[in-house]
């Protein structure tokens, strides 16, 4: 059978420049894509831009230019950034597409034959910037101003004729669904948010807008567009070509394996999402993770606190490799992170170039001036080779199961771990003592080196031009990359060449060093 997996990120407002908080989901989303597709998965791996709706429409007004050339502008800077931060998504939605709008309307008409829709008029809270409605006990008063209590975004009150959604009646259908299915809404936090959240009662949805015109129509309406964010949502079955439901794409990849959000948007997709699908009798995705926030000094990043890390920026200082790794391992991954210059730098310092870098140097250097540039022949495994070795092998399934719970925090340290015994490994051993035994002297390089294989196969999700240019050690390319062969112990050809390679990271120079 197929192995398949489809994981999405949240498709980002092209309202400003991305920020590092959008960069982060894409680096985790793109670092369980690459996994998935070296343990033999079929990968399909989307992000986009959401492009509807008043917020984009006002920050086109501001610039005095039409809202689709604005999008055109800033979802080019984010279809660029996915470049920069190396992602391997196979498509690229942009919710102004046509692909897109003939699968929202479908959808619509669904809704409609199911008798889910009906009109009626909304007066409550709306917040522009987050493009949610709000109940009264959502909202405090600050600063005389009216915000949510949840986003602190400021708050509007509108009333208008709206289409209105029968949420209400997905309540008890929506909290059975989250019993049977324990794994659905990840991490814990985020599904005990959910629960109380659906259990404190849910009333019906507006989904259409009457009073501004920047988004899909509503069909057989002159004057409503729909709700951006049912026009969005449905971005993860449009891309799939629904509702050509016999179509390869949705055939192989609906459900989704994995929505990877940011937490501050679980209640679209935990909530509002499976109950459109389940309204429109269609399958719900297997597992939606709510991430935690990316902090600078302590507050959630946004433009318009001003606290915005530019991930180009930063890029540019230390390259795309050292920023992967970095949010990767640093901000401990379900929680929030708070993200600073100088652990970036210690990061690269400590963990890639003197723990990986260093290894692969060492053991390159060595096996050229004294194993004549080849991975060992003549070699004797001793205990000790075999347990480093095998431990891997002992590892496999557990590591596996791990990634499956997006247990990212465990594979990261095992990755720091496995780097830490190989170094301690190398030093005790001495290889360079045993030059009148060159069996030993051999097996210890032989290990050294299988080691240095098996950990680039694991940093390659994480770092994975990095990953390739220590493989090019052993002549290995991507295509070679094959997760399930960390279990072997006798994987490298005896008797290949053994490459010289160039630094893999340069060390951050700093003032006190
Ligand atoms: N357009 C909606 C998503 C629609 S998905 C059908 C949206 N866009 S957004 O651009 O405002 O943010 C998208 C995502 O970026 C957030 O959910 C989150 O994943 C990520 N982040 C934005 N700011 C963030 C941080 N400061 N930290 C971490 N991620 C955050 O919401």
């Amino acid at each position: 059978m197929d192995k398949n997996f489809y994981i999405t990120t949240p498709i980002y407002y092209p309202s400003a420049k991305p920020h590092m908080g959008h960069a982060y989901s894409s680096i985790i989303a793109d670092f369980f894509a690459r996994l998935k597709k070296i343990d033999g998965y079929k990968v399909h791996f989307l992000t986009g831009t959401d492009e509807h709706g008043l917020k984009i429409q006002r920050s086109a007004e501001k610039q005095k230019i039409e809202p689709l050339e604005f999008c055109n502008q800033i979802s080019l800077t984010f279809r660029n950034l996915s470049k920069i931060l190396n992602l391997s998504n196979t498509d690229f939605i942009r919710t102004t597409e046509n692909r897109h709008k003939v699968s929202v309307q479908y959808l619509w008409n669904e809704l409609i034959k199911n008798d889910e829709i009906y009109l009626s008029k909304y007066s409550g809270w709306y917040s522009v910037s987050d493009e949610a409605y709000y109940n009264d006990d959502e909202i405090v008063d600050h600063d005389g101003k009216k915000i949510s209590k949840l986003s602190k975004s400021i708050v509007e009150w509108i009333e208008e004729e709206s289409y209105f959604f029968r949420l209400s009646k997905w309540q008890k259908p929506l909290l059975d669904y989250y019993l049977s299915h324990p794994n659905f809404i990840s991490p814990l936090s985020r599904k005990k948010e959910v629960i109380s959240f659906v259990e404190s009662g849910l009333k019906d949805l507006s989904i259409s807008r009457k009073s501004f015109s920047w988004g899909i129509p509503v069909p057989n309406s002159k004057d409503h567009i729909i709700y951006v964010w049912l026009d969005a949502l449905t971005n993860y079955i449009s891309a799939l070509n629904y509702p050509d439901v016999n179509d390869s794409l949705f055939k192989n990849f609906w459900p989704a394996s994995l929505h990877l959000i940011g937490k501050d948007i679980i209640r679209f997709h935990a909530v509002y999402w499976p109950a459109f699908l389940m309204a429109a009798k269609i399958n719900l995705p297997l597992k939606i993770y709510g991430h935690g926030w990316i902090l600078s000094d302590n507050e959630k990043m946004s433009k318009s606190k001003g606290n915005i890390l530019d991930p180009i920026e930063i890029i540019k200082e230390y390259g795309v490799d050292p920023l992967r790794y970095y949010l990767i391992k640093e901000v401990s991954f379900g929680n929030d992170g708070n993200i600073s210059q100088e652990r970036l730098e210690n990061c690269i310092n400590s963990d890639l170039a003197n723990n990986f870098g260093n290894l692969c140097q060492r053991v390159t250097t060595f096996a050229i001036s004294n194993c004549n540039s080849r991975v060992p022949e003549n070699i004797s495994l001793s205990t000790e080779d075999l347990t480093i070795l095998n431990k891997f092998k002992n590892d496999l399934n557990n590591i596996r199961s791990k990634i499956d719970e997006q247990d990212i925090n465990y594979y990261i340290n095992y990755i720091v771990n496995a780097l830490f015994q190989a170094n301690k490994y190398f030093n005790d051993q001495e290889p360079w003592k045993k030059k009148n035994d060159l069996i030993r002297l051999n097996s210890i390089v032989y290990t050294t080196l299988e080691i240095v294989r098996k950990i680039s196969f694991m940093l390659y999700p994480i770092i994975p031009n990095s990953a390739l240019k220590a493989l090019k050690i052993f002549n290995l390319n991507e295509k070679d990359i094959i997760f399930s062969t960390i279990e072997n112990y006798n994987y490298l050809k005896k008797g290949s060449n053994i490459n010289k390679i160039d630094i893999l990271f340069k060390r951050v120079e700093k003032n006190n060093d």
